[in-house]
């Protein structure tokens, strides 16, 4: 008989594997736990859509204007509710909310800032299509103030490449919650039995597969530049000799179109296109996770232009392009786009 063996929770591997021998785990590591008891509710509460009238809209909007459901606003307030005694953070950024949220007072001023997308996708829910939590742990600039009231937003406006901890919880058959620190990128799976998240995939690296999707909204075709044009045209011509050719995939639910694009490989593409000059998901709290899981499993991240991870953000809602996934396919992305190796002929 083949001995069990024992798969390390996520709290284990957390205490295992990025605590220096002998010492205590980093502080980041309470936000992230705090992260995972909210994806419990948060999935909890997404399981029963439909059954308890959290669908249709509120009416309400977001900062964006977009309806927000009360989903939304149930998922932001489980995540500022379970890391409030995280005592790193000073403040959140939330796509629900328009402003920097300073803890409360008496909360000390820890020197790091959560940024978040409490349930991107939520439109998707009617249809029970995968819908998730984005976040990003970055250090704010030493400010004079030590109880971070001071903080201006030049003090949190830093690229990507500073983020302490990013990842994502994904709410579909199974919930599962992909982390990195800049030591690779490890996901982990909820057992609904044990209500425990379990290591599921240490180390996930995204492959470069024969089989290639590309993955992006073709209804934008007319408005799309033609360099976009150009690239998706590559995509679908005969491939050469036998070789395979590539197919595509859109769930219109970008931690599910992420998840996917890093399991399996391949190019997910939100363009910037005629009426949308900046694309449409949001630099700080989707495209510099994303991208930092991207590029610790060995892809690659970009707006076409500059690395996602290099851009330094003019404000915490900013929007930008984003082109991740298998590196060489961002690389050719890239090329037609104009940045990064030299256009292939
Ligand atoms: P939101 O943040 O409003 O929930 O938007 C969802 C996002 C993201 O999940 C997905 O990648 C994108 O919208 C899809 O947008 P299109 O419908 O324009 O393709
Ligand atoms: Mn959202
Ligand atoms: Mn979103």
């Amino acid at each position: 008989m083949r001995a069990r063996t024992l798969v390390p929770t996520l709290e284990a591997f957390l205490e295992s594997e990025e605590a220096a021998p002998s010492s205590e785990p980093p502080d980041w590591v309470h936000v992230l736990t705090g992260l995972a008891r909210a994806g419990t509710r948060i999935a909890r509460v997404v399981a029963r859509t439909g059954l308890t009238g959290t669908l249709p809209r509120t009416g309400d909007r977001n900062v964006h204007g977009e309806a927000a459901t009360r989903i939304d606003k149930y998922a932001h307030n489980a995540i500022v509710e379970e890391v409030a005694d995280a005592e790193m953070l000073c403040s959140i950024i939330s796509e629900e909310a328009e402003d920097l949220m300073p803890l409360p007072s008496g909360h000390p001023d820890g020197g790091c800032i959560l940024a978040v997308d409490p349930l991107d996708g939520s439109s998707n829910l009617g249809v029970n299509v995968p819908v998730g939590t984005i976040f990003s742990l970055l250090p704010h600039s030493p400010s004079d103030d030590a109880t971070g009231a001071g903080l201006t937003l030049s003090d949190i406006l830093r690229p990507g490449r500073d983020q302490i901890a990013a990842g994502y919880i994904l709410y579909g058959a199974a919930t599962t919650l992909v982390y990195t620190s800049g030591r690779g990128v490890h996901g982990f799976i909820r057992d609904p039995e044990s209500g425990e998240f379990l290591l599921n995939r240490r180390d996930i690296r995204v492959p470069s597969p024969s089989a290639r999707h590309y993955s992006t909204n073709e209804a934008y075709t007319r408005r799309w530049d033609p360099r976009q044009h150009e690239l998706v045209r590559h995509f679908k011509k005969p491939p050469p000799g036998g070789a395979k050719g590539f197919s595509a995939r859109y769930i219109g639910s970008l931690v599910a179109d992420i998840h996917r694009t890093l399991l399996v490989g391949g190019l997910f593409m939100y363009p910037a296109f005629r009426g949308k000059p900046e694309g449409k998901l949001r630099l700080m709290y989707e495209a510099a996770p994303m991208a930092l899981i991207m590029e610790q499993a060995g892809g690659r991240a970009t707006n076409g232009t500059e690395d996602i991870l290099d851009i330094r953000p003019r404000d915490i809602h900013q929007r930008t392009p984003l082109f991740a996934g298998t590196r060489e396919l961002v690389d050719l992305a890239a090329s037609f786009l104009g940045h990064g190796e030299r256009r292939r002929a």
